[in-house]
């Protein structure tokens, strides 16, 4: 897509649309929220999106809606297996509130990309983060880069990575799962480093802005080892992107 259309739809404050590689960033990014797949097949669409002119792309919005949808759907089952390895129904996660219809589950395309004129301790691709969400499931083309760390509190930290496989997901566990279960399922800390240009998509789950993300174990028992206070998953989330504002993404442009 050429530049100027890019420039467009420029990431905005609902953290949807294009981020461009910044400073020493190798990845460009457009990510989409999934909207509400009605009964009919259509699509109500998450009004904070920002899509390219059909005119430039033809077909991109319904093929990422079509893709989001699949993929959440995949999701959707994963949760079902979580809730009961947590004790809870099997429909929990179904909630209006989680993943049924106020969810927020967003797609995000990552294009990592060469600056040439980067060192070698620039030519990172992206930092090591746990993803925000319940889980993440990752389809990536064949060029490897993903690394993970199985101890994020070890120290140093030992990274390794994760080999792309044909025709299957990356499932990463996020924050949001990580607090839900007090702390038996842990958040994964990844990387990508840059080898070659490498292609990406990820679907991202994320439940309504309301949704309270608090332990769902018992609070005296054993497994219950949370130490966080319940918290609105919008201020969850504004904690996770304080760093990445639409006005610090445009500041970075002007300084690279
Ligand atoms: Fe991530």
């Amino acid at each position: 897509m050429p530049e100027n259309e890019k420039m467009k739809i420029l990431w905005n404050e609902n953290h949807r649309g294009y981020q461009p590689p910044v400073q020493k960033g190798y990845v460009e990014a457009y990510t989409a929220g999934a909207g509400v797949l009605k009964d009919d097949g259509v699509v109500k669409d998450d009004p904070t999106n920002l899509w390219p002119s059909a005119d430039v792309l033809p077909g991109w919005k319904e093929s990422i809606q079509k893709y989001e949808h699949e993929t959440l759907n995949v999701g959707r089952r994963v949760a079902k297996l979580i809730a009961r390895a947590l004790g809870l129904d099997d429909d929990f996660f179904d909630l209006p509130q989680m993943f049924g219809d106020d969810n927020t589950t967003v797609c995000s395309l990552f294009h990592y990309t060469d600056q040439e004129n980067g060192s070698s301790e620039e030519k990172l691709g992206r930092m090591g983060h746990c993803d925000v969400g319940l889980i993440t499931l990752l389809a990536t083309d064949d060029a490897l880069g993903l690394q993970i760390c199985r101890d994020k509190e070890a120290k140093p930290q030992s990274w390794e990575y994760v080999l792309p496989k044909k025709r299957a997901f990356t499932v990463f566990v996020g924050d949001m799962l990580e607090r839900l279960s007090g702390d038996t399922f842990r958040s994964v800390l990844h990387k990508v480093v840059y080898f070659q240009e490498r292609y990406c998509i990820g679907v991202f789950l994320l439940p309504s802005y309301d949704c309270i993300i608090e332990s769902l174990l018992a609070p005296n028992s054993e497994e219950n080892s949370s130490k966080y206070s319940p918290e609105k998953f919008r201020d969850f989330l504004d904690f996770r992107y304080a760093d990445v504002t639409a006005e610090t993404i445009q500041k970075q442009m002007k300084v690279a």
